[in-house]
């Protein structure tokens, strides 16, 4: 059993992943942004402030819709990047069964099985490297449920759904975001880490794929 992270990594996969990762960064900028420099509650004052001085009053309503209808073409990116994501969830499960041909998770369980047969010096970084795969298996759920979410609010009209669930999923939806900015954070300094130690190449691996096992 092998328990090292160093292994080949396809062409496919090597493009899954960055493509993967813009997206994910550029889905968390434009949630940023919105709450940012694009909040309506911020840029609804200074809407309404600028107005007043120069001699017209307008309704706090009306200064909302401004300043959302400022804000919407950056929201247009969140539901494009959005319909990328949903593709991409897509690819991944198309390439684990024609490219890495594994049952998807029997390795990672016949790594969980094989953990027990292995010595103490060994065991503690078995476990790490199960540990590290367990939180890439989360990853595709949460990824999963986002698309999910995020589809659903998309098309809510369109699916009749009542003001309640729209916001209880909208209200998930939104809390899920936190587990990614999480994972990118823990992930990135776990592969620099990991270059710096034990997997030297780990990273331009998933550049150039490094060596065929
Ligand atoms: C920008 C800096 C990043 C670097 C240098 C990087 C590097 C790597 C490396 C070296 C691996 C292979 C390690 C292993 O198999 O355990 C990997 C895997 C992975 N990365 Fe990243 N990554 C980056 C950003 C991201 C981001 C932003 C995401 C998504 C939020 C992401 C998601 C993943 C996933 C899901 C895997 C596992 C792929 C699989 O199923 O084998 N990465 N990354
Ligand atoms: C990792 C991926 C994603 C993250 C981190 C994320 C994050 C968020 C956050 C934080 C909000 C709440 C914004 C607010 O109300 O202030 C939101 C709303 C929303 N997201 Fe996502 N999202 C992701 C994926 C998706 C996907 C795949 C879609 C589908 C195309 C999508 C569509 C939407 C929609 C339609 C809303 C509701 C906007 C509104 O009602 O104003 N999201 N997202």
């Amino acid at each position: 059993m092998k328990y090292s992270f160093k292994k080949y990594q396809p062409l496919s996969l090597r493009l899954w992943h960055w493509l993967n990762a813009l997206l994910i960064l550029g889905l968390l900028a434009t949630v940023l942004i919105r709450k940012t420099f694009l909040s309506w509650r911020t840029n609804s004052v200074v809407i309404q402030e600028k107005l007043k001085a120069a001699g017209t009053e307008i309704t706090p309503d009306f200064a909302k819709e401004i300043a959302v209808a400022i804000r919407n073409p950056l929201w247009d990116w969140h539901i494009y990047l959005g319909y990328g994501l949903a593709a991409l969830i897509v690819g991944r499960f198309l390439i684990a069964v024609f490219v890495e041909k594994t049952p998807i998770g029997a390795s990672l369980w016949n790594k969980i099985v094989g953990i027990r047969a292995l010595s103490p010096e060994e065991k503690p970084e078995a476990t790490h490297h199960v540990l590290v795969k367990l939180g890439y298996l989360l990853f595709y759920v949460m990824t999963f449920f986002m698309v999910v979410t995020g589809l659903t609010l998309t098309f809510k009209s369109d699916l009749g759904l009542s003001k309640e669930l729209a916001t209880t999923i909208k209200e998930n939806h939104e809390l899920a975001m936190w587990f990614f900015v999480g994972f990118t954070g823990l992930h990135v300094l776990g592969v620099v880490i990991a270059e710096n130690r034990k997997d030297r190449g780990i990273i331009s691996d998933m550049v150039h794929g490094g060596d065929i096992d």
